[in-house]
């Protein structure tokens, strides 16, 4: 599929004339993007099919960020998200490193991990190693619960097991390792760790307690890289304060926990935009982040011997295309449709060019600017909206009201009155 991800001007259209535009750049009918439009999403009806006690919906605006190329591939992609600027950041830091090849990534495969607690353990060494010895036989076992995983070339391919000193005692945790290929996986491995339980507590002649998947998803890394180019930064200064901002946030919890933040807005968009799960891909980068024992940045920013900016982000991303609500929701098909996407690696891929790009846009306002200036500007848009201006009107009010610096709905209301009664003089 040929994808143009450069839709010029696209701010300045109207929802739906930017949904055509975008099913247009994509290679797509626009009837197969319906379901992102107002009218198309989800039914209370489908709603009720998907968890329990349904009383109504929450809507969320989804943005679609352009520029962006991704493994030598175009790629329009969708962003729910309530905050505004993210999804203008995302496209702008995409664009700047575009001429330099935009991001390529690498992918550690679509593996989870399953959890089995086994306690009361009187020898946990030799226990371990009697497990060890029935992994053949765990692995069968396993495998039986999904044919049709392991008919796709996936399925459970390796065990392995930690003694886990606690503070009620040590603890024998056996890891089941699952090829889930493009699913997300936490069905398929919580069942296979359910069903491989009571072998494992004969051979561990004692009890098993929790069987359930890892969030962290240590064997499920993308690791994506992109070269921003100087010129367009700003300038070399511009580089190398962003280099020190990473320095920091690699350096300082305190930081790393915002700069982090950064990044998930742009993971956690993309990942709410397909329907996968959202905390389950936050715990994982989480974790990911204090895997050295001290929590830290995910990302780094360096200078190359051009004097361009290199960024590179790894992150645990458990996402799938089967299954979940990624295939119960439709505004969630019609998002992995425009993506273009046929594998979870693929997904992966663009998330975490998300995650970077994302990161690399607030590094660079905090490093130059100061993040209000921008946000405050598309804030002021939101402010004018909730002041009653129109579609035709938002513009201008938002423009006057940070002109005024007084970016206040009260405010809002009065210049939207005054430019009303300027149009229609009594
Ligand atoms: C705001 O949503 C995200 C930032 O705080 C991220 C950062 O500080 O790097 C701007």
């Amino acid at each position: 599929m040929s994808i143009n991800s450069r839709i010029s001007g696209l701010r300045d259209h109207t929802p739906s004339e930017r949904l055509a535009l975008v099913a247009d750049g994509a290679g797509l009918d626009p009837a197969a993007l319906d379901a992102l439009s107002a009218e198309g999403g989800l039914s209370l009806g489908q709603a009720d099919h998907m968890i329990e006690n349904v009383v109504g919906l929450l809507a969320i605006p989804v943005g679609v960020a352009t520029n962006f190329t991704i493994d030598g591939q175009d790629r329009l992609i969708p962003m729910a998200t309530e905050e505004p600027s993210v999804v203008a950041a995302a496209s702008n830091a995409a664009r700047m490193a575009r001429g330099h090849g935009g991001f390529t990534t690498s992918y550690t495969g679509d593996v989870m991990i399953a959890q089995i607690q086994v306690l009361d353990a009187v020898d946990p060494h030799g226990t371990r190693f009697a497990l060890l010895e029935t992994k053949d036989e765990l692995l069968a076992l396993a495998n039986e619960q999904d044919p049709m995983l392991v008919s796709l070339g996936g399925g459970a391919f390796d065990i392995s097991v930690r003694v886990l000193p606690t503070r009620a005692g040590a603890q024998v945790i056996v890891h089941l390792h699952v090829d889930v290929r493009d699913a997300m996986g936490a069905n398929a491995v919580n069942t296979m760790a359910e069903a491989i339980a009571p072998r494992i507590a004969e051979v561990a002649g004692t009890r098993t307690l929790l069987r359930i998947l890892t969030n962290k998803a240590e064997l499920r890394l993308t690791r994506a890289r992109a070269v921003f180019d100087v010129e367009l930064l700003g300038g070399a200064q511009v580089v190398d304060d962003i280099v020190a901002a990473s320095a920091f946030a690699e350096a300082d919890p305190y930081r790393a926990a915002t700069h982090n933040k950064g990044i998930m807005n742009g993971i956690t968009a993309v990942v709410l935009a397909t329907g996968n799960d959202t905390r389950a891909v936050e715990a994982g980068c989480h974790s990911h982040a204090a895997r050295s024992g001290q929590y830290a940045a995910l990302s780094q920013f360096e200078k190359d011997a051009d004097g361009n900016l290199v960024g590179t982000l790894e992150v645990p991303l458990a996402v799938g295309l089967v299954g979940g609500a990624t295939r119960a929701h439709p505004t969630a098909q019609a998002g992995v449709k425009l993506l273009g996407v046929e594998t979870a690696r693929e997904l992966a891929s663009i998330i975490a060019a998300v995650g970077l790009a994302q990161n690399l846009a607030a590094c660079r306002a905090l490093a130059a600017e100061g993040i209000q200036r921008g946000h405050m500007t598309l804030h002021a848009r939101t402010i004018a909206a909730s002041a009653g201006a129109e579609v035709g009107e938002i513009g201008e009010v938002a423009s006057r009201i940070v002109a005024d610096r007084q970016i206040r709905v009260e405010h809002a209301r009065e210049v939207l009155a005054a430019l009303r009664a300027g149009r229609n003089p009594a």
